[in-house]
């Protein structure tokens, strides 16, 4: 066992609240009524027998073409597992093909344009096969296989979830990468991946902005330097981009020759369905592997079981498909449920801060996920873009991406919800693939601030550093345990140190680190613990809802000339959670303006990484704090833009250092910093 690298940095940071101040609300009687599950002997019945839950789920919720052999539903070979081995399916089939006789007339997405004066497009069940078969048979004339990496540069438009399921049939591994990450991002990832193709648009709209992504592409080179075969760019503005002959083609012309029908892949457990690039605590991105049969069990359970989505339903969840929420419950959860689906391409305060509440009220959205810096942005902007309008739709909302503060759960409940609709907070990740901690809402109860229980079926606990279950109050690491859940990923992409150094060496390879904090708050649903979650313990921040590693963006600063050392930490923000604060060491004798030297640095990091990630302070300094090793002491930097306790200084090789960032941060913690005079500040 390992126990103590990251968790020893990680400190205890959390802040005790008071278990009588907080609201408990529970499902009303409409609610219970009308949900799938209003029983929590759901809970026991599962974790009685977690493995035959999920066998049964299977056979529920997913067209099997060949079913696994009935006594390995879970095949452990720690740090691996495969759920129902040797299961073929085919993804694509199971979203669209298999729904066509019942409602190939319904529809299945609703594509909400940004520009107001542009109308919106809906595509049925039978236009969204259509075009997915002629596209699987344009990516196949273009030398695409099963097991290729088809990498997706591509906003919220329809055509992306047409991309996206044409691989599925084929069995081609698609790589969707977030249009507000760099081109220099899409190339470190069809670099890493292999892929020869990428698949993009001349332009979206964004605020009311064009922003050309294939302009983007051509500018960085991109296609040139990892030797691209092929470019599909759909035509989004009619942007009239130069295009390489051979090279590049427009989706439309492919798609007019296309022929109609394309055989899906059969697919079984040991294939992977998708790559998705994340930040984990070292180095570059990582592709994280899913699965096709068992990945989809868990999202399709999920759509039921925390959304209670029925066919009536509009379900609309505001993640871009570039994030793992964009994939499971924007694309693959509510199709496999055969459902409809909102899409929306541009942002929710265009071109007033009513554009989502509008939404809603045109359509009638019956279910809403969303996540809580977008919650927070919007009630910053006033009540009044709120008033007015017709919720009575809505019947449940939800919340994904980080902690979700009390006060601003209260304000989402009562003015978008109207006290009526139950709040779900779900907890996952990227590697987990579906949810792993939510109330559900016909049992609840929903307490702000609260995840809730883990679902059924799922063996999770929260440790202490020794691996001992925390007691109830206590602060401790969230993890999962054997069997494990369906959903969660099979591995990363040609990196299987890192996916072990990354998820099973602080416990060792039988217990999955998510690398979350959490509290056990003395409650129990079902038998089961309710859960706060306190947030990352390591070097991944949540900027805005989107997960961004610290390494990236110090490798980005360090390779300007003037750098000698960058150390990245999340400072906490009103409205996105957490911004990049970054501590940076120039070398002797710069002498850049610091105007100068700030430009340099958020141009480095914007061309980089994305302007997602874009500092929100720089903190010039001639030294950072070290271990005698020479790795950089965050849980300093973090205590300092936090305010908030450092912990024990004498694990620094240098603590002297800490004195002068603390007048550069104007620390008011509790901490005495020797030479530093707090009531100077
Ligand atoms: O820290 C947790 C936070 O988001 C991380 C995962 O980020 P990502 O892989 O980008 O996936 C985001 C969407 C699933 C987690 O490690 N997180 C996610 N949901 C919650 C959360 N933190 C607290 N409460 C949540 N509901």
């Amino acid at each position: 066992m390992n126990v103590g690298g990251k968790l020893k940095e990680a400190g205890k940071q959390w802040v005790k609240e008071d278990p009588e101040k907080r609201e408990v609300y529970w499902p009303t009687d409409e609610m219970k009524e009308k949900a799938y599950f209003s029983d929590e002997r759901i809970y026991t019945q599962a974790s009685k027998d977690p493995e035959g839950f999920w066998a049964e789920q299977a056979k529920k919720f997913i067209d099997w073409f060949e079913v696994w052999d009935a006594d390995k539903i879970v095949e452990l070979e720690p740090p691996y597992f495969n759920w129902f081995a040797g299961n073929k399916t085919n993804l694509c089939y199971n979203c669209l093909d298999r729904h066509l006789d019942e409602h190939r007339n319904k529809a299945a997405i609703i594509w909400e344009p940004e520009p107001v004066d542009e109308v919106q497009k809906v595509l049925t069940y039978m236009d969204l096969y259509r075009e997915v078969n002629k596209f699987a048979n344009v990516l196949k004339g273009l030398g695409v296989k099963k097991g290729s990496t088809v990498t997706v540069w591509m906003p919220m438009i329809p055509e992306t979830a047409i991309v996206a399921l044409a691989c599925q049939r084929i069995g081609a591994w698609h790589s969707i990468v977030y249009t507000a990450f760099a081109p220099h991002a899409v190339r470190e990832r069809m670099q890493d991946a292999g892929s020869k193709i990428l698949i993009t648009v001349d332009g979206f709209y964004r605020r009311g902005k064009l922003i050309g992504l294939k302009k983007r592409i051509d500018e960085a080179q991109v296609l040139e330097k990892v030797g691209a075969e092929n470019c599909v760019v759909v035509s989004r503005v009619n942007g009239g981009v130069p295009m390489k002959e051979g090279r590049d083609y427009y989706f439309d012309e492919l798609m007019r020759g296309a022929e109609a029908y394309c055989e899906p892949e059969t697919i079984t457990s040991e294939d992977c369905s998708f790559l998705l690039y994340t930040s984990g605590t070292t180095g570059k991105p990582k592709a994280v592997m899913h699965s096709c049969g068992a990945y989809s069990v868990g999202v399709a359970l999920t759509m039921k079981l925390v959304f209670d989505l029925h066919p009536e339903d509009l379900f609309w969840s505001t993640a871009d498909i570039g994030w793992i929420t964009g994939h499971s419950y924007g694309l693959y959860g509510p199709l496999l449920a055969g459902a409809t689906v909102l899409w929306y391409e541009g942002a929710p305060d265009y071109p007033t801060p009513s554009r989502w509440w509008e939404i809603i009220e045109k359509y009638g959205v019956t279910i809403f996920y969303t996540a809580p810096t977008a919650i927070r942005a919007l009630r910053a902007a006033g009540d009044k873009w709120v008033e007015g309008y017709d919720f009575s739709s809505l019947r449940l909302l939800a919340s994904v991406g980080e902690p979700i503060d009390p006060d601003t759960w209260k304000w989402f409940y009562e003015k978008i919800g109207e006290r009526r609709c139950p709040l779900v907070d779900t907890y996952w990740q990227t590697e987990t693939g579906g949810i792993l901690l939510s109330s559900l809402p016909g049992i609840g109860p929903f307490i702000p601030g609260v995840a809730g229980p883990a679902l059924p079926g799922v063996n999770y606990d929260i440790l202490d550093e020794t691996g001992e279950p925390v007691k109830e109050g206590e602060f401790g690491y969230l993890v999962v345990k054997s069997p494990f859940a369906p959903s969660m990923l099979r591995g990363m992409y040609k990196k299987p140190e890192e996916y072990i150094a990354e998820y099973w060496s602080e416990y060792g390879t039988e217990i999955y680190f998510a690398g979350d904090g959490g509290i056990k708050i003395g409650q129990k649903i079902g038998g089961q613990p309710l859960i706060k979650i306190t947030g990352r313990i390591d070097d991944v921040m949540e900027v805005a809802g989107h997960r961004l590693g610290t390494a990236e963006i110090e490798d980005a600063v360090n390779e300007l000339e003037e750098v000698v050392e960058v150390a990245v930490v999340g400072k906490p923000h009103a409205i996105k959670g957490e911004v990049p604060a970054l501590f940076v060491v120039l070398k002797r004798g710069v002498e850049v303006p610091k105007e100068e030297m700030d430009r340099k640095i958020v141009v480095a990091v914007r061309e980089k990484v994305g302007p997602v990630a874009t500092p929100e302070a720089v903190f010039y300094v001639s030294d950072v704090p070290n271990t005698e090793s020479g790795k950089i002491i965050r849980r300093f930097l973090k205590g300092l833009v936090r305010n908030e306790a450092l912990g024990d200084m004498t694990t620094a090789r240098n603590p002297e250092c800490l004195k002068e960032l603390a007048e550069a941060t104007k620390y008011r913690g509790p901490q005495k910093i020797p030479g530093y005079n707090l009531s100077a500040v």
